[in-house]
Protein backbone atom coordinates (compact mmCIF):
# COMPACT_ATOMS: atom_id res chain seq x y z
CA UNK A 1 0.00 0.00 0.00
CA UNK A 2 1.59 3.59 -0.93
CA UNK A 3 2.31 5.48 1.99
CA UNK A 4 -0.04 8.43 2.94
CA UNK A 5 2.23 11.54 2.96
CA UNK A 6 -0.85 13.65 5.00
CA UNK A 7 -0.15 11.85 8.18
CA UNK A 8 2.20 12.66 10.42
CA UNK A 9 3.90 9.46 10.70
CA UNK A 10 7.77 10.73 12.35
CA UNK A 11 8.49 13.13 15.39
CA UNK A 12 11.78 14.71 14.92
CA UNK A 13 13.26 15.60 18.72
CA UNK A 14 15.91 17.78 18.86
CA UNK A 15 18.31 17.13 21.44
CA UNK A 16 21.40 18.60 21.00
CA UNK A 17 21.31 21.44 22.97
CA UNK A 18 24.42 22.08 25.65
CA UNK A 19 21.78 21.99 28.66
CA UNK A 20 24.11 24.87 30.53
CA UNK A 21 21.13 25.43 32.50
CA UNK A 22 22.11 21.94 34.04
CA UNK A 23 25.37 22.11 34.89
CA UNK A 24 27.12 20.03 36.30
CA UNK A 25 24.85 17.70 35.53
CA UNK A 26 25.02 18.13 31.84
CA UNK A 27 28.56 18.02 31.52
CA UNK A 28 28.37 14.10 30.71
CA UNK A 29 24.93 13.01 30.48
CA UNK A 30 22.56 14.90 27.92
CA UNK A 31 20.06 17.03 29.30
CA UNK A 32 17.33 14.72 27.43
CA UNK A 33 18.62 11.77 30.08
CA UNK A 34 17.34 13.65 32.92
CA UNK A 35 14.96 11.43 34.88
CA UNK A 36 11.85 12.54 36.27
CA UNK A 37 10.88 10.11 38.52
CA UNK A 38 12.70 7.41 36.88
CA UNK A 39 11.93 7.76 33.37
CA UNK A 40 13.93 10.48 31.61
CA UNK A 41 12.72 13.79 29.91
CA UNK A 42 12.70 11.88 26.13
CA UNK A 43 11.15 8.92 27.35
CA UNK A 44 8.52 11.01 27.90
CA UNK A 45 8.36 12.51 25.10
CA UNK A 46 8.34 9.22 22.95
CA UNK A 47 5.88 8.33 24.96
CA UNK A 48 3.63 11.41 23.80
CA UNK A 49 4.48 10.71 20.48
CA UNK A 50 3.91 7.00 20.18
CA UNK A 51 0.25 7.96 22.13
CA UNK A 52 -0.08 9.56 19.07
CA UNK A 53 -0.07 7.12 16.73
CA UNK A 54 3.24 8.21 15.88
CA UNK A 55 5.97 4.65 15.55
CA UNK A 56 9.30 6.53 13.59
CA UNK A 57 11.51 8.32 16.20
CA UNK A 58 13.98 10.91 14.64
CA UNK A 59 17.11 11.97 16.95
CA UNK A 60 19.22 14.48 16.43
CA UNK A 61 22.03 14.68 18.54
CA UNK A 62 25.03 15.80 19.12
CA UNK A 63 28.46 15.09 21.23
CA UNK A 64 28.33 13.35 24.06
CA UNK A 65 24.68 11.77 23.16
CA UNK A 66 25.51 8.33 23.26
CA UNK A 67 23.25 7.66 26.44
CA UNK A 68 20.43 8.43 24.18
CA UNK A 69 20.92 5.80 21.31
CA UNK A 70 21.84 3.12 24.27
CA UNK A 71 18.66 4.08 26.37
CA UNK A 72 16.75 2.95 22.96
CA UNK A 73 17.93 -0.38 22.75
CA UNK A 74 18.69 -3.72 24.26
CA UNK A 75 20.83 -3.85 27.20
CA UNK A 76 21.57 -7.94 26.90
CA UNK A 77 23.42 -8.15 29.85
CA UNK A 78 20.23 -5.87 32.06
CA UNK A 79 18.40 -8.25 30.39
CA UNK A 80 19.72 -11.23 31.77
CA UNK A 81 21.12 -9.83 34.90
CA UNK A 82 17.02 -9.18 35.60
CA UNK A 83 14.93 -11.73 33.43
CA UNK A 84 12.99 -13.66 35.96
CA UNK A 85 13.63 -11.55 39.54
CA UNK A 86 11.60 -9.17 40.82
CA UNK A 87 12.59 -6.46 39.20
CA UNK A 88 12.20 -7.41 35.78
CA UNK A 89 8.76 -4.87 35.66
CA UNK A 90 10.89 -2.01 35.84
CA UNK A 91 11.28 -3.07 32.30
CA UNK A 92 8.18 -2.82 31.05
CA UNK A 93 7.63 0.83 29.88
CA UNK A 94 10.90 1.02 28.13
CA UNK A 95 10.50 -2.67 26.39
CA UNK A 96 7.36 -1.41 25.22
CA UNK A 97 8.72 1.45 23.53
CA UNK A 98 11.81 -0.16 21.93
CA UNK A 99 9.46 -2.87 20.65
CA UNK A 100 6.65 -0.37 18.93
CA UNK A 101 9.10 2.03 17.85
CA UNK A 102 11.84 2.37 15.95
CA UNK A 103 14.41 4.98 16.05
CA UNK A 104 16.99 6.96 13.45
CA UNK A 105 20.13 9.39 14.73
CA UNK A 106 21.34 12.50 13.12
CA UNK A 107 23.91 14.42 14.59
CA UNK A 108 24.01 18.40 14.73
CA UNK A 109 27.81 18.98 14.25
CA UNK A 110 27.36 23.02 15.21
CA UNK A 111 25.06 24.14 18.16
CA UNK A 112 23.23 27.25 15.78
CA UNK A 113 20.01 27.13 17.20
CA UNK A 114 16.32 25.08 16.98
CA UNK A 115 15.83 25.67 13.55
CA UNK A 116 19.32 24.40 12.20
CA UNK A 117 18.54 21.35 14.61
CA UNK A 118 15.33 20.73 12.46
CA UNK A 119 16.87 21.33 9.68
CA UNK A 120 19.67 18.80 10.80
CA UNK A 121 16.84 16.17 11.08
CA UNK A 122 16.03 16.82 7.14
CA UNK A 123 17.28 13.33 6.16
CA UNK A 124 15.25 11.48 8.72
CA UNK A 125 12.35 13.15 8.07
CA UNK A 126 11.98 13.69 4.21
CA UNK A 127 9.40 15.53 2.04
CA UNK A 128 6.60 14.81 4.60
CA UNK A 129 4.68 16.30 7.54
CA UNK A 130 6.14 16.13 11.00
CA UNK A 131 5.74 16.39 14.54
CA UNK A 132 8.59 17.68 16.77
CA UNK A 133 9.05 17.91 20.52
CA UNK A 134 11.20 19.47 22.19
CA UNK A 135 11.50 16.47 25.74
CA UNK A 136 12.79 19.42 27.74
CA UNK A 137 9.46 21.01 27.90
CA UNK A 138 7.68 18.05 29.60
CA UNK A 139 3.45 17.99 28.32
CA UNK A 140 0.89 15.92 30.70
CA UNK A 141 -2.56 15.36 30.02
CA UNK A 142 -4.90 12.54 31.43
CA UNK A 143 -6.69 12.46 28.48
CA UNK A 144 -5.11 12.84 24.79
CA UNK A 145 -1.99 13.59 25.27
CA UNK A 146 -0.97 17.14 23.89
CA UNK A 147 0.56 15.33 20.48
CA UNK A 148 -2.63 13.95 20.05
CA UNK A 149 -4.40 16.96 20.23
CA UNK A 150 -2.13 18.45 17.95
CA UNK A 151 -2.56 15.66 15.16
CA UNK A 152 -6.25 15.59 14.84
CA UNK A 153 -5.79 19.31 14.77
CA UNK A 154 -3.55 18.89 11.70
CA UNK A 155 -6.26 16.51 10.31
CA UNK A 156 -8.72 19.31 9.83
CA UNK A 157 -5.87 22.38 9.33
CA UNK A 158 -3.43 20.61 7.23
CA UNK A 159 -0.72 23.53 7.78
CA UNK A 160 1.80 24.04 10.34
CA UNK A 161 0.91 24.10 14.27
CA UNK A 162 2.31 25.30 17.26
CA UNK A 163 1.09 24.86 20.77
CA UNK A 164 0.95 27.55 22.64
CA UNK A 165 0.27 28.59 26.28
CA UNK A 166 -0.28 32.03 28.03
CA UNK A 167 2.44 33.36 30.12
CA UNK A 168 2.48 36.12 32.52
CA UNK A 169 3.78 39.30 30.15
CA UNK A 170 6.79 39.52 32.16
CA UNK A 171 8.62 36.59 30.99
CA UNK A 172 7.83 37.22 27.32
CA UNK A 173 11.87 37.13 26.96
CA UNK A 174 12.32 33.23 27.17
CA UNK A 175 9.71 32.02 24.73
CA UNK A 176 8.66 32.70 20.78
CA UNK A 177 5.31 35.12 21.39
CA UNK A 178 2.47 34.90 18.41
CA UNK A 179 -0.39 37.27 17.39
CA UNK A 180 -3.35 36.58 15.28
CA UNK A 181 -6.63 36.27 14.67
CA UNK A 182 -9.38 33.06 16.06
CA UNK A 183 -10.52 30.81 14.23
CA UNK A 184 -12.73 28.78 16.52
CA UNK A 185 -12.41 28.01 20.29
CA UNK A 186 -8.27 27.47 21.25
CA UNK A 187 -7.73 27.96 18.26
CA UNK A 188 -5.47 30.94 16.56
CA UNK A 189 -4.65 31.98 12.73
CA UNK A 190 -1.07 33.31 13.17
CA UNK A 191 -0.33 36.39 11.69
CA UNK A 192 2.98 37.66 13.72
CA UNK A 193 5.80 35.71 15.92
CA UNK A 194 8.81 37.03 17.38
CA UNK A 195 11.43 35.26 19.36
CA UNK A 196 11.79 36.37 22.65
CA UNK A 197 10.35 39.85 22.92
CA UNK A 198 10.96 42.59 25.89
CA UNK A 199 7.77 42.34 27.78
CA UNK A 200 6.98 45.86 26.33
CA UNK A 201 7.34 44.23 22.50
CA UNK A 202 5.47 41.08 23.02
CA UNK A 203 2.43 40.87 20.89
CA UNK A 204 0.51 39.05 23.16
CA UNK A 205 1.14 36.65 26.17
CA UNK A 206 0.63 33.72 23.78
CA UNK A 207 3.78 31.72 23.78
CA UNK A 208 4.58 28.57 22.11
CA UNK A 209 6.06 25.51 23.96
CA UNK A 210 8.35 22.92 22.64
CA UNK A 211 5.16 20.84 20.27
CA UNK A 212 4.92 22.05 16.47
CA UNK A 213 3.53 19.90 13.58
CA UNK A 214 5.26 21.29 10.71
CA UNK A 215 5.43 20.96 6.80
CA UNK A 216 8.11 19.89 5.39
CA UNK A 217 8.44 23.22 2.67
CA UNK A 218 9.51 24.35 6.65
CA UNK A 219 13.58 22.99 5.73
CA UNK A 220 13.73 25.30 2.56
CA UNK A 221 12.56 27.93 4.45
CA UNK A 222 14.50 27.10 7.37
CA UNK A 223 17.80 27.37 4.70
CA UNK A 224 16.95 30.68 3.80
CA UNK A 225 16.90 31.94 7.23
CA UNK A 226 19.58 34.00 8.45
CA UNK A 227 20.58 33.85 12.36
CA UNK A 228 18.09 36.14 14.38
CA UNK A 229 17.97 36.53 18.27
CA UNK A 230 21.43 35.20 19.71
CA UNK A 231 23.14 34.58 16.69
CA UNK A 232 21.03 31.51 16.37
CA UNK A 233 18.81 30.10 13.68
CA UNK A 234 15.59 30.10 14.98
CA UNK A 235 12.14 28.33 14.00
CA UNK A 236 10.54 31.00 15.05
CA UNK A 237 11.68 32.83 12.37
CA UNK A 238 11.31 30.35 9.59
CA UNK A 239 7.65 29.57 11.24
CA UNK A 240 6.95 33.44 10.58
CA UNK A 241 7.50 33.19 6.50
CA UNK A 242 4.60 30.15 6.91
CA UNK A 243 2.79 32.79 9.33
CA UNK A 244 2.64 35.10 6.64
CA UNK A 245 1.08 33.14 3.96
CA UNK A 246 -1.61 32.56 6.84
CA UNK A 247 -0.35 28.79 6.87
CA UNK A 248 0.75 28.45 10.60
CA UNK A 249 -2.33 27.79 13.39
CA UNK A 250 -1.25 28.18 17.27
CA UNK A 251 -3.84 25.94 19.57
CA UNK A 252 -4.00 26.58 22.87
CA UNK A 253 -3.44 22.68 24.63
CA UNK A 254 -5.75 21.14 26.90
CA UNK A 255 -3.27 19.65 29.49
CA UNK A 256 0.04 21.07 32.20
CA UNK A 257 3.58 21.80 30.66
CA UNK A 258 6.82 21.35 32.72
CA UNK A 259 9.96 23.28 31.48
CA UNK A 260 11.99 21.48 32.00
CA UNK A 261 15.35 22.90 30.83
CA UNK A 262 14.98 25.37 34.07
CA UNK A 263 15.70 23.84 37.69
CA UNK A 264 12.42 25.32 38.43
CA UNK A 265 10.45 23.67 36.32
CA UNK A 266 12.19 20.65 36.65
CA UNK A 267 11.43 20.96 40.56
CA UNK A 268 7.74 21.18 39.80
CA UNK A 269 7.48 18.21 37.39
CA UNK A 270 9.25 15.73 39.50
CA UNK A 271 6.80 16.57 42.65
CA UNK A 272 3.93 16.90 40.40
CA UNK A 273 4.41 12.99 39.49
CA UNK A 274 5.77 11.80 42.14
CA UNK A 275 2.37 13.36 44.31
CA UNK A 276 0.40 11.55 41.21
CA UNK A 277 2.27 8.15 41.32
CA UNK A 278 1.06 7.72 45.11
CA UNK A 279 4.82 6.28 46.14
P1 LIG B 1 17.23 25.13 24.80
O1 LIG B 1 17.79 26.46 24.51
O2 LIG B 1 16.21 25.02 25.86
O3 LIG B 1 18.34 24.04 25.15
O4 LIG B 1 16.71 24.50 23.45
P2 LIG B 1 19.82 24.18 25.56
O5 LIG B 1 20.54 25.16 24.70
O6 LIG B 1 20.32 22.78 25.58
O7 LIG B 1 19.69 24.66 27.08
P3 LIG B 1 20.47 25.78 27.89
O8 LIG B 1 19.77 27.08 27.59
O9 LIG B 1 21.92 25.75 27.46
O10 LIG B 1 20.29 25.35 29.33
C1 LIG B 1 15.47 23.83 23.31
C2 LIG B 1 15.65 22.48 22.64
O11 LIG B 1 16.32 22.60 21.39
C3 LIG B 1 17.45 21.76 21.34
C4 LIG B 1 17.82 21.48 22.79
O12 LIG B 1 18.47 20.21 22.90
C5 LIG B 1 16.46 21.49 23.48
O13 LIG B 1 15.81 20.24 23.38
N1 LIG B 1 18.52 22.45 20.60
C6 LIG B 1 18.81 23.75 20.86
C7 LIG B 1 19.25 21.75 19.66
O14 LIG B 1 19.01 20.53 19.42
N2 LIG B 1 20.25 22.39 18.98
C8 LIG B 1 20.54 23.70 19.21
O15 LIG B 1 21.47 24.23 18.54
C9 LIG B 1 19.81 24.39 20.18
Amino acid sequence: MPKDRTKIAKCLFPAAGYGTRFLPATKAIPKEMLPVLTKPLLQYGVEEALSAGIQTMAIVTGRGKRAIEDHFDISYELEHQIKGTSKEHYLTEIRDVITKCTFSYTRQVEMKGLGHAILSGETLIGDEPFAVVLADDLCHNGGDSVLTQMVKLYDRYKCSIVAVEEIPIEDSNKYGVIAGNAEEDGVIRVTDMVEKPDPKDAPSNLAIIGRYILTPDIFDIIRETKPGKGGEIQITDALLAQAKEGKVVAYKFKGKRFDCGSVDGFVEATNYFYNKSGV
